[in-house]
């Protein structure tokens, strides 16, 4: 695994970058298999990183109808809701970009339960593992090119909290979680360690000031980090960057 950390004056800064390195791993993945694929995160930081995807000159630097969009984590709301993290993707990116609609991998929120909902966002990856260069065949984990992650005031990312069960699971690739004591108060639907950890490139977008002391402690790999942290258990086999503002 390389880390590499960068620090920007302004989101605009970041989300350039980001989009930078956003297309440049698309375009390697194209050369590498015949898919992109990419788990969004949601939360705030990532909109502007989104938005500027819809334009140039990144939007025509994406190969559109070769990717595959899917989420790191979801909150269980209709997927209308604001709270979404799909319907902020979905205002942000999807509705002003040519992706085949069988390319977006959607968490199913209006399933009965959180439980059944990840339950079939499993089968959903396994089932697009034809799309995915799981070259790594630990348990057949879908290898997704890219993995976009945020960082929560408390060390969380995705949907894994500090002390929260889901941190334990190492089997099941999709996990519902308890509601956490962070807002909005609802329960989420989150990948798990497993999977994010087999991610080619995994890029965390954190912005606050007041996430910095947390940051610098996971990049100096502090075993206290590791214990409170969840964010400072990503380890992936391949990139790991971080871009902070
Ligand atoms: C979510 C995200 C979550 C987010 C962090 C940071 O569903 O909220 O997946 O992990 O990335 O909470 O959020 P901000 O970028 O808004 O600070």
């Amino acid at each position: 695994m390389t880390t590499n950390a960068q620090q920007f004056q302004t989101l605009q800064a970041l989300s350039t970058a980001a989009a930078e390195l956003f297309c440049r791993v698309a375009q390697q993945s194209l050369k590498e298999h015949a898919h992109f694929t990419v788990a969004l995160s949601g939360g705030s930081t990532p909109r502007l990183l989104y938005e500027y995807l819809c334009q140039e000159p990144y939007l025509s630097r994406i190969p559109w109808s070769k990717t595959h969009i899917f989420w790191g984590d979801e909150r269980y709301v209709p997927s209308d809701h604001p709270d979404s993290n799909f319907a902020m993707a979905s205002q942000a990116l999807i509705q002003h970009v040519p992706l085949p609609v069988e390319h977006i991998h959607r968490i199913p929120t209006e399933l009965a339960s959180p439980e059944q909902t990840a339950e079939v966002y499993e089968t959903t990856l396994r089932k697009c593992l034809s799309v995915f260069d799981h070259r790594s065949q630990q348990n057949n984990l879908p290898v997704f090119d890219l993995i976009l992650l945020g960082m929560g005031p408390d060390g969380h990312t995705a949907s894994l909290f500090p002390e929260s069960p889901v941190l334990e699971e190492h089997t099941r690739w999709v996990a519902a979680t308890p509601v956490p004591n962070l807002n909005p108060p609802v329960r989420r639907i989150t990948l798990t360690y497993p999977v994010l950890n087999a991610g080619k490139t995994v890029l965390f977008l954190v912005s606050g000031k007041q996430k910095q002391a947390i940051v610098q402690q996971i990049l100096n790999h502090s075993q206290e980090a590791r214990q409170q942290y969840p964010a400072a258990r990503i380890n992936p086999s391949g990139n790991l960057l971080w871009m902070l503002v």
